[in-house]
């Protein structure tokens, strides 16, 4: 708990001195930041001037609690037991608001409607947490970073997101989400990172990404999904990291991906491919792509179990139908080299250190957390320093880092690969600049007809 107390000793050690320890930090008190009669920090929290910051962390509160100055940039709630959030609990002026790890099971409609320049929301770990009201998150036209994550969330009303065109960061996963509904997301045309993984998707349809022109990271890993509309990625032109891993995939359909012209990083595995014909499309787009990957080990048909789908060969697919050209219309082309080479980026993610905060406005870059191991005394956007409590800097919140954390070691043994015998023999890992990029061509269905005239004909000559 941070009470007046321990900031008193805080000043203290500041000071070298305590021998008149109290009445000295009432002095700085008086000084540095006493508030106006009318903005009296509440009972059980400890408040900071410049930015305005009320901490009420771990004091068992169960409501939020009353007279939280509202002129407060900095609201933290976190750890209590608070359980329902109402229509004015909060005042106007509050850019960053903490209410993880709290027991909230009911949101009114519009409790932070009067909040018009809140950047910062974190609702996670609120494991009682079910049901959200439509109107929940009504009036935050400049919420940057909405935290949900690991509450138990089954569903989100179609109108949640609502309006919070200013939103970048959501953070959604490990929650026990079954089912994402059309047009969900339509109006978070900033949104730069989704975060779905954890839970229980199965489908993604055809709209359920739609206007989310700036996504960049889209993470699904973790779920059920077992059917992706060809359409589904179509807004998505500017992903550049796509999760799909530990799914239930046995297709992907190749226009998804082509439609996603960005993407850099790409994670498949985990998912039980069909290496049938059907693996056709997604094959094909492997072919053109210049994409850091993983494995995609087939599943079926037994032949090929564990063979990766992506370095099958053009035999493998001989016997399959030709593509219904209709459903190719408008689809890149590319040529048929009698060489399979591929070339996958070295590049693995870069860890996001800075993602998060930097991003956000100067009241964001002044957050109380380090930044790293070492980092320097917090300094606010004003250039006035003040201290943290050590429970502050210590409390367990997820950043962006400890999100990418895990995800390095992306491509270990997924580098370049070279496959057949017309490989040079000083092939030396540079990407080949010619060989895989897509060249447009005038016919596709004559240029496949062609190749797999081809194949017959080698078949012919080797089997007689
Ligand atoms: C909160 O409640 C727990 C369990 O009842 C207790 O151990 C803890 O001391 C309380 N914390 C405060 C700040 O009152
Ligand atoms: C949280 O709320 C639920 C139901 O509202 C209750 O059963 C549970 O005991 C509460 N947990 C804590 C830690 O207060
Ligand atoms: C999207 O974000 C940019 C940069 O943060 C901002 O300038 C712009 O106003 C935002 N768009 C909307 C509609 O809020
Ligand atoms: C796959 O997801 C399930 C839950 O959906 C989880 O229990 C399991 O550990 C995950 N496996 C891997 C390899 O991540
Ligand atoms: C490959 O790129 C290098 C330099 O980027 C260029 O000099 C060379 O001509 C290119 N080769 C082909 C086959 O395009």
């Amino acid at each position: 708990m941070d009470t007046p107390t321990t900031a008193r000793s805080r000043q203290c050690s500041f000071m070298r001195t305590c021998k008149s320890g109290l009445s000295l930090w009432l002095v700085v008190w008086l000084v540095l930041g006493k508030p106006g009669p009318s903005a009296a920090c509440p009972h059980l929290c400890v408040c900071y001037p410049t930015p305005m910051t009320v901490s009420c962390q771990a004091q068992n509160f169960t409501s939020v609690p009353v007279g939280v100055p509202y002129d407060s940039q900095r609201v933290f709630l976190q750890n209590n037991r608070i359980t329902e959030l109402r229509v004015g609990s909060f005042g106007f002026g509050t850019q960053v608001l903490w209410l993880f790890s709290n027991n909230i099971t009911w949101i009114e409609a519009g409790s932070f409607s009067e909040l018009r320049d809140l950047e910062e929301l974190d609702l996670g770990d609120n494991s009682h947490l079910r049901r959200l009201e439509g109107g929940a998150f009504r009036g935050l036209e400049k919420l940057q970073s909405l935290h949900m994550h690991r509450c138990k969330l089954t569903a989100l009303p179609h109108d949640l997101f609502h309006k919070l065109y200013s939103l970048q960061f959501l953070y959604l996963q490990e929650n026990q989400l079954h089912f994402l509904q059309d047009d969900l997301f339509s109006d978070l045309i900033n949104l730069s990172q989704l975060f779905l993984h954890g839970n229980r998707i199965r489908t993604l349809s055809e709209n359920v990404f739609r206007g989310l022109v700036n996504l960049d990271r889209l993470l699904l890993h973790d779920n059920r999904v077992r059917q992706v509309n060809r359409r589904a990625f179509r807004d998505l032109g500017r992903l550049t990291m796509l999760f799909l891993f530990n799914n239930s995939l046995a297709e992907l359909p190749g226009q998804a991906l082509r439609d996603t012209q960005g993407i850099e990083f790409l994670r498949l595995n985990g998912n039980p491919w069909s290496c049938g014909c059907e693996a056709l499309p997604l094959w094909e787009w492997f072919r053109g792509a210049r994409v850091s990957s993983s494995e995609l080990l087939c599943s079926s048909p037994s032949p090929r179990r564990g063979m990766d789908l992506r370095f099958l060969r053009e035999m493998d697919f001989a016997l399959c139908p030709l593509p219904d050209p209709g459903t190719l219309a408008g689809s890149t082309t590319r040529t048929f080299s009698t060489k399979t080479r591929w070339w996958f980026s070295k590049h693995k993610p870069q860890s996001q250190t800075k993602a998060v905060f930097e991003k956000s406005s100067e009241t964001i870059k002044a957050f109380p957390f380090p930044q790293g191991k070492n980092s320097p005394p917090i300094v606010s956007s004003t250039n006035v320093k003040y201290e943290l409590g050590e429970e502050e800097a210590a409390l367990p919140k997820l950043d962006a880092e400890e999100y990418w954390a895990n995800y390095e070691n992306e491509d270990a043994g997924t580098t370049l690969r070279c496959f057949e015998l017309e490989c040079p023999p000083d092939f030396d890992g540079l990407p080949p600049n010619s060989s895989s990029t897509p060249t447009s061509s005038p016919s596709l269905s004559l240029l496949l007809a062609l190749s797999l005239l081809a194949v017959s004909i080698n078949l012919h000559l080797i089997f007689g």
